[in-house]
């Protein structure tokens, strides 16, 4: 099906069970223990091994020789596979760096060998005694001095922008705001491990891995190991969280792979703790540049958003401008990233690539503007509100609610407007209140699933979406049940197994949209097959209670199936709507901040998030994305951040001791809000997504905040007690 004319009315609008919040129909198997993540994937008559893999021990240069003689002898020791034997590989289409075979070395632990054992512990003692002679060359590992040296990226990643006369519109502003901010390296900090159970039978492969992207993975892997794709199976039912850590094939699947050619045997994969970090990929800091220019009445003249970050050779930059070309008004605006190389492994997509880091910075540079206009940072974000893509007035959002967000949230959030910095306290806490606007785009990627009607008149639905603790399973079963005209309890949802019809899969947001459209598309193909057995005009039919009916006629689901059942199968393809109409999530987030004014200590004390993402398709499982999405901003707000070694090139604190997370148990007070609405081009769910939309601005909200706390202001994630404590006001 093609999505190319906004929806009209659809079988979805009865929100029978669509819109409703059914708690994820997983949830019990997860909370029971009884769903198998990757690395607990047993099958009867399959005998197991275990892979240990082992990092590179420099950031760049090449390996001279491996010594595994020792390893071999050690105890329970099956066979060792390392990246000399199995030379260079072709590199798949969606990963910079490669993740095994060859002498060169990319970065800090990257995967060099596996040892394969009898038990996890012997793979363990033996992967440390390999002994590696490498000849190490000099890398680049500091984003501060490689900016210098930073180049204009390829132009499909669309490097720059400009519209009307910035430099002259800046210079004619009557107000005007000019600073740097900088963002961290982040990590993904998953709660399950990168993990892979490998088994071969013949040349046929099976892989059970934790995937956000089934298709990318399959595809990926068939280039590595060079075969026929169709020949593996990769299954990937429960993921124990992705963030982007997940979509691209990693060194855990390669290894288990070759270690199960390597010893016949069924092999488990999982790549240590401390080794995820610098092995897999991370988010790229950023140094971000804002100009924005005001006349006094608070309207946006000028505005120039320009970004620095690093990456591989090859790789590509953190696209931290996107939202300043859509969030606010203003006539005079250019943007540009730049791109420089770096060696601290491949920096890739995490949670809203671009968008998170973009708006740490601008919206700070917002409250900022907002402080010297002397306004009320809600009213000058209203004020600069914009219905069309700014960049091409001809282009309007499709639906765009950012005041409706701003307005609700200061009104439920009990929100003050312009409050005098370091002006309340409690005892020893200073008392600040922050906000920041959340955007996020509205991806759309062609969806398919299977859906088939049984002959108890029971639906079961195949796609290789994920459900990377999202609710897919939930809103997948919702789609289909009111398609169907059944419950929830009437569809049984199999997801993550490559023989199913290629999906969406889970990223940027777009998993809950476009994987329920490609439901809906497979759903309209089942309803006309069910009318066409009965020699019912398919335009009459009505599914409701188990039943079809047409005019005076009603017939059970269960008959319609017959003894063989029907099947409907079809994909979802997007037209030009999202060419003609900007697509985007609104967001805003209201935080109150505590700060000791003896040690800078900083709690947040309550969140209110408002949502503006077409419609809710489960406003449990969403209102779960936001919380959890919400308290990954307190983490970057906050905490996180890789510290990189720049002399010898790597993330120092490469474990969750070292790299702290927030947990939900760090902020008191949680809410969100979605304000009612559908968003007719996004597709025939009318919905969008959240799960990104949570977390953009919220570091900003909590910055913000300190600042209204505490009067210092920190443009340099995160926002630690060391850069607040010097300045904070003298104690009474
Ligand atoms: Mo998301 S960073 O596309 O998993």
């Amino acid at each position: 099906m093609k999505f190319d004319k906004p929806a009209t009315t659809n079988p979805i609008d009865a929100l029978k069970v669509v819109g409703r919040p059914i708690p994820r129909i997983d949830g019990e198997l997860k909370t029971t223990g009884r769903a198998t993540y990757a690395y607990e994937r047993r099958d009867a008559g399959l005998s197991y091994a275990y892979g240990y893999p082992v990092g590179a021990a420099i950031s760049k240069g090449l390996i001279r020789s491996m010594d595994v003689e020792d390893a071999k002898r050690a105890p329970g020791v099956l066979s060792i596979v390392t990246t000399l034997d199995i030379g260079e590989r072709k590199k798949g289409e969606y990963n910079t760096a490669k993740l095994f075979g060859g002498r060169e070395v990319q970065h800090y632990h990257q995967a060099i060998a596996l040892v394969v054992a009898e038990t996890f512990e012997q793979a363990r003692a033996a992967a440390s005694l390999i002994k590696v002679d490498y000849d190490e060359q000099t890398g680049s590992f500091d984003l501060a001095d490689a900016m210098k040296s930073a180049v204009k990226p390829d132009e499909e990643e669309k490097p720059d922008t400009a519209y009307g006369d910035f430099e002259g519109g800046y210079e004619r502003a009557s107000v005007k705001h000019d600073a740097f901010y900088t963002t961290p390296d982040q990590s993904h900090a998953a709660m399950e491990p990168h993990a892979s159970v490998a088994s071969w039978d013949g040349d046929a492969l099976s892989l059970w891995t934790s995937s956000q992207m089934i298709d990318w993975w399959r595809e990926d892997l068939a280039t590595f190991l060079d075969m026929d794709k169709e020949k593996i199976g990769l299954m990937s039912p429960f993921i124990g969280g992705g963030f982007g850590g997940k979509l691209f094939l990693r060194a855990d699947a390669v290894l288990a792979a070759l270690g199960a050619r390597a010893t016949g045997r069924a092999v488990k994969v999982t790549l240590p703790r401390p080794m995820i970090i610098n092995n897999t990929t991370h988010r790229p800091a950023t140094i971000q540049r804002i100009r924005i220019g005001a006349t006094e009445d608070g309207r946006i003249q000028a505005i120039a958003h320009e970004s620095w970050s690093g990456d591989l050779e090859g790789g590509k930059p953190e696209t931290a401008v996107n939202q300043t070309r859509l969030l606010y008004a203003g006539a005079d605006r250019m943007s540009a990233m730049r791109l420089a190389t770096l060696d601290l492994g491949e920096g890739n997509a995490m949670r809203a690539p671009g968008e998170a880091p973009g708006m740490m910075a601008l919206e700070i540079a917002i409250d900022e503007m907002a402080e010297k206009l002397g306004l009320d940072p809600v009213e000058f974000r209203i004020i600069n509100d914009t219905q069309v893509d700014p960049e091409h007035p001809e282009r309007p959002f499709s639906h765009r609610d950012l005041i409706g967000c701003l307005r609700v949230g200061a009104e439920r959030f009990g929100w003050t407007g312009k409050a005098k910095p370091g002006s309340r306290r409690e005892g020893n806490w200073l008392i600040g209140t922050g906000v920041a606007a959340a955007f996020r785009d509205n991806l759309l990627v062609p969806s398919g699933a299977r859906v088939r009607l049984t002959s108890e008149g029971r639906v079961i639905v195949e796609t290789d979406m994920t459900d990377i603790g999202t609710g897919s399973y939930t809103i997948i079963a919702q789609t289909a049940a009111e398609m169907m005209g059944l419950t929830v309890d009437e569809v049984e949802v199999r997801l993550g197994d490559s023989s199913f019809p290629i999906s969406a899969g889970s990223g940027g947001q777009f998993g809950a949209n476009c994987s329920t459209a490609g439901v809906y598309a497979a759903c309209v193909k089942l309803r006309e097959a069910v009318a066409q057995t009965l020699g019912f005009n398919s335009d009459e039919v009505v599914f409701e209670g188990g039943k079809v009916r047409a005019g005076n006629r009603s017939v059970q689901l269960s008959e319609a199936a017959g003894t063989e059942g029907l099947t409907g199968e079809d994909t979802m393809e997007w037209g030009d709507l999202s060419k003609t109409h900007q697509q985007s999530t609104f967001g805003a987030h209201f935080v109150e901040v505590a700060v000791d004014v003896y040690t800078g200590e900083c709690r947040v004390r309550r969140m209110l998030a408002v949502c503006a993402a077409g419609r809710i398709l489960n406003p449990i499982t969403a209102r779960s994305q936001v919380i959890g999405a919400m308290t990954m901003g307190v983490g970057g707000a906050l905490s996180e951040e890789l510290a990189v070694d720049t002399n010898r090139g790597f993330f120092v604190n490469h474990d969750l001791a070292g790299y702290e997370v927030a947990v939900h148990a760090d902020i008191p007070h949680q809410d969100v809000i979605f304000l009612d609405e559908t968003d007719p081009m996004s597709s025939p769910m009318k919905a969008k997504g959240v799960g990104e939309l949570g977390l953009c601005g919220v570091p900003a909200a909590i910055a913000n905040a300190v600042y209204n706390a505490t009067g210092v202001r920190v443009r340099d994630y995160p926002v630690t007690l060391d850069k607040l404590i010097g300045d904070l006001p003298d104690v009474a």
